[in-house]
């Protein structure tokens, strides 16, 4: 088996004092290694909610996210935050990376946190710079980037400790149509080359029939039609 993120049975609700918000109501998924993998839904449907879910970033109200054989909802606290930290890159709309801070310093600080080596954090930071085409903004702040390199910080982010997956929730929806073209081929050769795998959650069509399967969210479920026009 293949088999990397293992989803059963999950169900989130949202509360209002007392009446409930069924968002997510049954879904089961498995996703393999090295998969490109894009969830697709009408606004609303919970696509965001999935996403936090597989990404133990929230707790669902019932059911279970496996990596591997290990339940992710059976980690204390630390250690949640631990796994989280080193298995599961997040890349979202917005870039989410510190202002004070450079690009080269964004990126090794996940490593750090890890707790790297210094000069190993910030080695693997500039190779991945280098590699999403920064070499000559190692120096820049958030500010001094435009929104395109600000994505392609976020991606070197999210890849500096190797992670299992990476989590992508519309991380273009932001940009202008060539820059998030560009943006995508990014993914799609860390897919081909790295064997990266990607969850990723899109409104954009092109790219979510570009995923080697995608699935289509209906009323909180997996639905097995795809109705291409709706999302
Ligand atoms: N923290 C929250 N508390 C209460 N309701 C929430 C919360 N987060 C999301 N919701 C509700 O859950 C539903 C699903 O939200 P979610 O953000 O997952 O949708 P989405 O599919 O990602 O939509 P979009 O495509 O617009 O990003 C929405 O109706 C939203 O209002
Ligand atoms: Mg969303």
């Amino acid at each position: 088996m293949n088999s990397l993120i293992r989803v059963v049975g999950l169900h989130k609700s949202y509360y209002d004092g007392l009446t409930e918000l069924p968002v997510l109501k049954g879904i089961d998924l498995e996703v393999q290694r090295a998969e490109m993998l894009a969830i697709v839904g009408a606004s609303g449907v919970g696509k965001s909610t999935l996403l936090h879910l597989i990404g133990a970033l929230d707790r669902p109200t019932s059911g279970k996210v496996y990596y591997e054989e290990q339940d992710a909802f059976a980690f204390s606290d630390r250690e949640l935050d631990r796994f989280r930290n080193q298995e599961i890159g997040f890349v979202f709309q917005f870039h989410h990376l510190l202002p004070e801070f450079t690009a080269l310093e964004n990126v090794a600080m996940g490593a750090l946190i890890a707790r790297q080596q210094v000069d190993v954090a910030y080695d693997r930071a500039r190779e991945l710079l280098d590699y999403v085409g920064l070499a000559e903004r190692l120096e820049h702040r958030p500010y001094e980037l435009s929104g395109g390199e600000r994505q392609r910080v976020a991606i070197a982010r999210a890849l500096v400790n190797s992670p299992k997956v990476v989590l992508a929730d519309e991380l273009t929806g932001n940009l202008d149509r060539k820059t998030s073209e560009a943006v995508h081929d990014l993914l799609w050769d860390l897919n081909d080359r790295l064997g990266q795998t990607f969850i990723i959650v899109t409104h954009n069509q092109p790219l979510a029939q570009r995923a080697d399967r995608l699935i289509h969210l209906v009323d909180g479920r997996v639905s097995d039609q795809v109705h291409v026009l709706d999302f």
